[in-house]
């Protein structure tokens, strides 16, 4: 699927659920954060049939996100259903954003059904730091986690979003753990998605500031590698490729290959716009007419994003968790 920009289309983010069993302080800053209604969440045969239609126009890569897409108890269903799809080779790719809490318990499941990427949401190597910014969280059971899936043959990349006065500190020294277990990296700069109580330009951090402690201790050198996402990579003298991501600093729109669906079923076509589509209401259709409403809407994907720092009212109307990411 080519849009109105002549992007080629073929990744989608499906949002399988917007609860999470943590609560990272700049995705879901209120302990009482309010959730989709029960009755709204789409049960596991419509995630299938959506799945199927976005397939069927043309998607070739899908990552599971969240909240926390582990939590959901038919997760296996939905990638065992997927990885029919990539064994008939009608897809490429099944990967999982995940905060970790779980990997203990599906690691090993999801490498025998066809996972063999996952992302790894981990802010800090100090437990007492993680509990902090993840409201509650384990870092011992996050990191037999991450071991686990790295026995299990997955390959990770640890997602670490830069928190000003949080983890400036512990740049270098996650660089060297990430070095060490041949973990790829992404830094990626906060960005304006729901209201916080505080402004968010009291958390933000440029990627250039991490990139330049990195560059000073590790060197750092343009790396070709391209997985069609926002990160812009680099390797160090360690050996390890480190991504960066700069939607605040450094556009990178015009080469975005992607789509999301949230697990009330809306489909948005772009994570920095309000606009959407109710996939779910229009599900008792004919397939054939879903798919051209899949089709028009990705045609009108919006150019680029305006996120803006200082607008801490940007996107008001939903957190991280319910797109994400
Ligand atoms: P790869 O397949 O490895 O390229 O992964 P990815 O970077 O697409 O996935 P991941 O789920 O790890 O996302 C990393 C971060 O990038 C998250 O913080 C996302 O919110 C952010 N991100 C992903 N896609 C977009 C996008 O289209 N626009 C913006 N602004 N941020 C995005
Ligand atoms: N800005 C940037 N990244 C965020 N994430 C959650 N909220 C934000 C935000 N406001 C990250 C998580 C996870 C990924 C899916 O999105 O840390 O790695
Ligand atoms: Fe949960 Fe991920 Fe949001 Fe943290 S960033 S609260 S782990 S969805």
């Amino acid at each position: 699927m080519i849009d109105n920009f002549g992007r080629k289309i073929n990744y989608l983010r499906f949002s399988v659920t917007d609860r999470c069993d943590l609560r990272c302080k700049y995705c879901m800053p209120i302990k009482s954060q309010k959730f989709y209604e029960k009755e709204k969440i789409l049960s596991t045969e419509n995630i299938k049939k959506i799945l199927g239609l976005f397939i069927d126009v043309g998607i070739r890569k899908v990552r599971i996100t969240g909240g926390e897409p582990l939590i959901r108890k038919d997760i296996l269903e939905v990638v065992k259903f997927l990885n029919k799809k990539k064994i008939k080779k009608e897809i490429d790719e099944i990967l999982i954003t995940t905060n970790g809490t779980q990997l203990t318990k599906y690691a090993e499941s999801l490498s025998k059904s066809g996972v063999n990427r996952i992302n790894i949401s981990l802010d800090s190597l100090v437990p007492e730091k993680f509990h902090f910014i993840t409201n509650g969280g384990n870092l011992e059971n996050v990191l037999d986690g991450v071991f686990k899936a790295k026995k299990n043959n997955i390959k990770i990349k640890i997602n670490t979003v830069l928190l000003k006065k949080f983890n400036e500190d512990e740049i270098s020294k996650m660089v060297e753990w990430c070095a060490k277990h041949n973990f790829q990296q992404t830094f990626i700069e906060v960005m304006p998605v729901g209201e916080l109580i505080t402004s968010r330009t009291s958390q933000f951090i440029p990627v250039s500031s991490a990139k330049s402690i990195i560059k000073k201790n590790f060197g750092l050198e343009n790396h070709n590698q391209k997985t069609n996402g926002p990160s812009r990579y680099f390797k160090t003298s360690l050996g390890n490729i480190i991504g960066f991501i700069s939607p605040l600093t450094n556009n990178f729109c015009s080469t975005c290959n992607r789509i999301r669906v949230t697990s009330n079923g809306m489909l948005y076509p772009c994570l920095g716009d309000n606009g959407s589509i109710n996939l779910k209401e229009i599900l008792h259709k004919q397939n054939s007419e879903i798919r051209e409403v899949i089709k028009n809407s990705i045609f009108h994907k919006p150019e680029r994003h305006f996120f803006n720092i200082e607008d801490d009212a940007y996107i008001t109307n939903r957190f991280m968790n319910t797109t994400g990411g």
